[in-house]
């Protein structure tokens, strides 16, 4: 069958050139630092964020509790907001693993928490207090409608942070698509921060993997920690081969999602009954079904599922409101497969 997979960015499959690349890779064993295609791909991503150095990792979840292990101790702080992936999606393995205290903050509907709220939470230097460490920030915001955080918010965050000895970790998982949707480059993005972890996985296409960044001295400790949870992998550059694939024809090329996110949030909302939570800024396009509308409460998210998967279209219910859902645009979509979408969305619906 030929689904339109609508589920996630994470659903793309590595097309023939990127797996003649994989195929062909240079490698050596990459826990001796001897894999040239894992080194180059760290390189060309650390060059990217305008970093001095990358880390490659199996996984984003990997690569943001290897940056909150190398950033904090046990009992340490990390303040992060109410939908952060780390905070929501990622296991608890800043608690599980780092023995790191989450301190949980708003984020306001565009991806940002409130500076005051932010300065109103570090703690003061008392016995009774854990130490306020760490702040991480998301971009693009994933459970904030794929919202694109500008630099500038994120350059007065840091600024907030590190003038209270804070370190500061972004989960840039989508950090391409927010430089695209901002017009901006990705360095301009993380010229404040202190790393930034990148999948390569999304949108990007490729089957695994993402980067952390930071300072040399960062990535040198990043290194040992990312071989105590297991990520110390050899021959690795047949997966890194895939990622500079990515990151050589796959960048530019995001902004197509968000044009085709774009025209499918305007389809739906042309759909009595459902409506988009916010418009779209780059690829992941949250809806909602009003059952009143619908004349039906017991038609929600998991329904309108059914039927769209029963008409070969996957879309994911959220789980936390059973009349929302996501959909989310990548390489393997096409704007014809968001057309027919939009048909079968409407007859679902009818
Ligand atoms: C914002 C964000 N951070 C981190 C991750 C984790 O990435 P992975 O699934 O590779 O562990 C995801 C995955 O969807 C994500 O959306």
């Amino acid at each position: 069958m030929n689904f339109i997979d609508l589920r996630s960015d994470t659903v793309t499959k590595p097309s023939d050139a990127m797996r003649e690349a994989m195929a062909r890779a240079v490698v050596g064993d990459d826990v001796y630092g001897e894999d040239p295609t894992v080194n180059r791909l760290q390189e060309m991503m650390a060059e990217r964020v305008g970093m001095e150095a990358g880390l490659f990792v199996a996984s984003g979840t990997m690569g943001n509790v290897v940056a909150i292990l190398t950033h904090a101790g046990r009992g340490d702080e990390m303040i992060l907001g109410h939908l952060a992936h780390t905070f929501l999606y990622e296991g608890g393995a800043a608690a599980g693993l780092a023995g790191v205290h989450p301190h949980i903050l708003r984020n306001e509907d565009d991806g940002t928490i409130d500076l005051d709220a932010i300065e109103e939470a570090i703690r003061p230097d008392n016995v009774h207090f854990p130490i306020s460490r760490l702040l991480c920030l998301e971009d693009t915001h994933n459970r904030c409608g794929g919202a694109a955080i500008a630099a500038e918010y994120l350059d007065a965050a840091a600024q907030l942070a590190h003038s209270h000895g804070m370190s500061v970790h972004l989960d840039g998982a989508r950090l391409f698509n927010a430089a695209i949707a901002l017009g901006v480059t990705p360095a301009e993005l993380t010229r404040s921060v202190d790393s930034v972890m990148i999948c390569l996985s999304k949108g990007l296409g490729a089957p695994v993997g993402s980067v952390l960044c930071g300072t040399r001295a960062f990535i040198d400790r990043a290194l040992r920690m990312r071989k105590i949870v297991g990520g110390g992998m050899r021959q690795a550059g047949i997966i890194a081969a895939a990622g500079v694939y990515a990151l050589e024809h796959n960048v530019d090329r995001l902004a197509e999602d968000h044009v085709n996110a774009a025209r499918l949030a305007a389809g739906i909302n042309s759909i009595p009954g459902l409506r988009v939570l916010s418009p779209p800024q780059t690829n992941l396009v949250y809806l909602e079904i009003d059952p009143t509308q619908m004349g039906d409460t017991s038609f929600d998210a998991a329904a309108l599922s059914g039927r769209l998967r029963s008409e070969e279209v996957l879309a994911t219910p959220l789980g936390s409101n059973p009349y929302q859902m996501r959909m989310v645009t990548h390489l393997d979509v096409t704007a014809a497969d968001i057309d027919r979408t939009l048909t079968v969305m409407r007859d679902a619906v009818r």
